[in-house]
């Protein structure tokens, strides 16, 4: 259990090591060029490790030099059979992105995951990739473990996304990287586009839609990247600093990507003073710097749109909710409910254990604000998910009476750094 008490306030200067979504796609792109990449900034979550270890048994070469990582790729199609288990941990990234890469190759895999990833869905990427010409055996419930043996008959496909998910996106272009012939995929809400940026894809707008274009001629050569720092990490600092008195946080050289710093222009929105530093990009990603000061923050109406692009950030986004001024509240994102744990269930059981008035949806949440007197100090449940679990952490931080949470250690997954990080900007 981690206890966390009340701080007086934030102040200081902050970097964050790569963002986890740019990081795995890194890991991935370098493991399948033909020769040598050098990445920087590589991030150091768990996650990240499931990806690496997953193309050490492949037969990739990943050794740390300095502060970066240097990969010898085993190029197109070159990967080694193994008869060990790809262990994708607790990353749903890891292992939809990774189906689309093992169907296209010559040896049979079988991809397996901790308890939760175990129960996460897999056929939102089966389906697509099945359509293609892939052969995966997972359970009966089609969660992992699941075996992918090779195919002969692999063929692009033309796909309108069911959910806006970059995952099912990014699953299917690794697939079509392997194909003469392009494939489309078709979204209607714009979802993460690391995968977009980093092949240099080709992505039309049209009406509201985005076409994403990817065939073998987008296969990844050897390259270097400096990883921004991770700006769903930052989210947790962000909304920490805004709620603590007299407080002040700069950020350096995260990640700017619109459709990753979304939530900050929410925050804006909400009244929050965030000064935007644009300094440099690193294939194709924006990177800056962020100067965060407490803020008075008042609740707004969270647009449909936006949700798919801080899917992430609504559990941190809900404390801020909470302590902002007026109801808080949040719909059309099921897809909470199937992420690291169903994180609409596990933010209600946390808020009522507060003494919060909290209504549950099947797509989101509302926070009654009433003068009621909020429990003292309260213990949380992580859920053993990495994100509910710092999301509580910040408000035990916030809360007259501090709190705590159990099975905290799951920050791991994303944040490794959170608690020493904490304690170096808290006054
Ligand atoms: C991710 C995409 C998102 C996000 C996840 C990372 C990625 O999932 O929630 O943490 O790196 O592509 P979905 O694409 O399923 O929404």
């Amino acid at each position: 259990m981690q206890k966390f008490e009340k701080i007086n306030r934030v102040s200081g200067t902050i970097e964050y090591k790569g963002d986890k979504s740019i990081s795995h796609r890194a890991v991935i792109f370098a493991c399948m060029a033909d020769g040598i990449s050098k990445i920087s900034n590589l991030s150091g979550s768990e996650d990240v490790n499931s990806t690496a270890g997953i193309f050490k048994s492949l037969g990739c070469e990943i050794n740390n030099e300095g502060k970066d990582l240097i990969i010898k790729g085993r190029g197109y199609k070159g990967f080694k059979a193994t008869s060990s288990y790809l262990d994708a941990g607790n990353s749903g990234t890891t292992a939809r992105l990774l189906s689309g890469l093992l169907m296209n190759q010559n040896f049979s895999s079988t991809m397996i995951g901790d308890e939760s990833l175990s129960q996460r869905p897999m056929k939102r990427i089966i389906e697509p990739l099945r359509q293609m010409g892939g052969n995966f055996f997972p359970t009966d419930e089609n969660t992992l473990p699941m075996r992918i043996e090779p195919s002969n008959n692999i063929a692009p496909i033309n796909y309108v996304l069911p959910i806006p998910s970059a995952q099912i996106k990014s699953a299917i272009v690794l697939s079509a990287l392997h194909l003469d012939e392009p494939s489309t995929i078709i979204e209607n809400l714009p979802s993460r586009n690391h995968t977009e940026l980093m092949l240099n894809l080709r992505v039309e707008q049209k009406d509201s839609q985005n076409i994403i274009t990817a065939s073998k001629k987008n296969y990844p050569n050897p390259f270097e990247i400096f990883v921004p720092g991770d700006i769903s990490s930052a989210a947790f600092f962000i909304v920490l600093t805004l709620l603590s008195k007299d407080s002040e946080l700069t950020i350096n050289n995260v990640s700017l990507n619109p459709q990753r710093a979304c939530y900050v222009e929410l925050l804006k929105q909400m009244g929050a003073d965030i000064e935007i530093q644009p300094v440099k990009s690193s294939l194709g990603e924006p990177i800056g710097n962020l100067i965060v000061r407490s803020s008075k923050l008042k609740n707004i109406t969270i647009p449909a749109s936006a949700i798919p692009l801080i899917i992430d950030e609504l559990p941190v986004l809900t404390i801020c909710g909470l302590m902002a001024e007026g109801d808080f509240e949040f719909l059309h994102a099921a897809e909470l409910r199937v992420k690291e744990s169903d994180r609409i269930s596990a933010m209600v059981k946390n808020l009522r254990a507060l003494g919060v008035e909290v209504e549950e949806f099947p797509d989101g949440l509302h926070i009654v604000k009433s003068e009621n007197q909020l429990n003292e100090s309260p213990v949380f449940d992580s859920f053993g998910d990495h994100r509910i679990a710092m999301s509580f952490g910040i408000l035990s931080l916030i809360l007259e009476s501090g709190g705590s949470i159990n099975n905290f250690e799951c920050v791991n997954i994303s944040n490794p750094d959170f608690v020493k990080q904490i304690q170096g900007i808290v006054k």
